[in-house]
This record gives C-alpha cells, sequence and structure tokens, in this order.
C-alpha cells in the first residue's frame, strides 16, 4: 500500500511536468483567448510564415526562427556559433513540445532574439500548430 502511494505520487509529478504539444495549444489557446476577445484557433498556415519570415533586428541584420532551425524543421539547425540544434518538428523529434518549462524558456530567448520582444500566444500557438502538421 505505501509502495502503491509512492508510486502513485512519483508518476503525478512527472505527469505534472511533463506535457502534449495538443496539451501546450491548449494552454496558449485559453491564454490567447485573454489576450484578445477577436482569439478565433490557431493556424498552421500564420505559423509557416510567422517561422520563414526575416525582419530586420535593430543591428540590420535580417533574421528568422529559419535562421537557426532552417526553412526545413524536419532538418537540424544551428546556432550563431555552429552549435547543433536537434530538427523542430516533432515527426523528426519527438520530444519537441513535451516540457511547457521549456517551450516558454526557448520561446521567451528567441522571440526576444528574432522579434525584440515577447511572442504572443496566438504566436506560439501558430507556431506549434504548424509545425505538429509537418508530415
Ligand atoms: C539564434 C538561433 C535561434 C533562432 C534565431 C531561433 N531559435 Fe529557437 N532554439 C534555438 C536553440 C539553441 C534551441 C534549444 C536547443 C534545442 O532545443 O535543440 C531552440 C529551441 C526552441 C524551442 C524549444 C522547443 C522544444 O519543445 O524543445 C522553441 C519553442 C523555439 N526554439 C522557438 C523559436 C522561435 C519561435 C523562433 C523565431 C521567433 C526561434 N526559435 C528562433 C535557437 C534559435
Amino acid at each position: 500500500m505505501r509502495n502503491t502511494l509512492l508510486l502513485f505520487g512519483l508518476l503525478f509529478s512527472i505527469s505534472a511536468l511533463a506535457a502534449t504539444p495538443q496539451e501546450l495549444l491548449q494552454q496558449y489557446g485559453a491564454q490567447a483567448k485573454q489576450e484578445s476577445a477577436a482569439f478565433a484557433g490557431f493556424s498552421a498556415d500564420r505559423g509557416a510564415s510567422f517561422f520563414r519570415t526575416e525582419r530586420a533586428d535593430s543591428g540590420g541584420r535580417q533574421v528568422s526562427c529559419s535562421t537557426c532551425h532552417t526553412a526545413d524543421p524536419r532538418n537540424p539547425g544551428k546556432t550563431r556559433a555552429n552549435k547543433a540544434i536537434e530538427p523542430m518538428a516533432p515527426i523528426a523529434n519527438p520530444q519537441r513540445f513535451t516540457d511547457a518549462a521549456k517551450v516558454e524558456k526557448w520561446f521567451g530567448r528567441n522571440c526576444k532574439d528574432v522579434l525584440e520582444r515577447a511572442c504572443t500566444a496566438q504566436e506560439k500557438g501558430d507556431f506549434i500548430q504548424y509545425l505538429v502538421n509537418v508530415k
């Protein structure tokens, strides 16, 4: 009985950290509704163009998410320091979008890097929707 309780507690704490891409989409959907009453769902097409669109940053560099993650998210990417990045699409890398804290950490860093602001919940959801749809 005691062991069962311990095991249950352990499983519960693991599942509190882990997530599926669908759960993350639900959370971002709830957030997007709060950010805008006009929120009408996520769009993989919008996410695809968000992923690829280059913007000039304040230093005059052309940057996009695909600068590091490459235009095809099934391929591995590279940081500016040439370190390998695992593919972004879950079809090629099932670890993606399964850890809410990791996802938030990197949205924070990379949106600041590319957009020089935080991403909205709509942008985050569109981005995930695009990547989970990649076959
Ligand atoms: C300067 C290079 C660089 C750019 C530009 C970049 N990323 Fe990343 N990204 C990384 C690195 C490095 C990681 C962490 C390493 C890894 O997870 O393989 C990462 C990981 C992520 C993750 C974590 C996903 C997960 O579940 O593991 C998300 C989300 C993400 N990036 C979103 C974005 C978005 C959105 C943009 C464009 C606005 C973007 N990135 C642009 C380098 C970059």
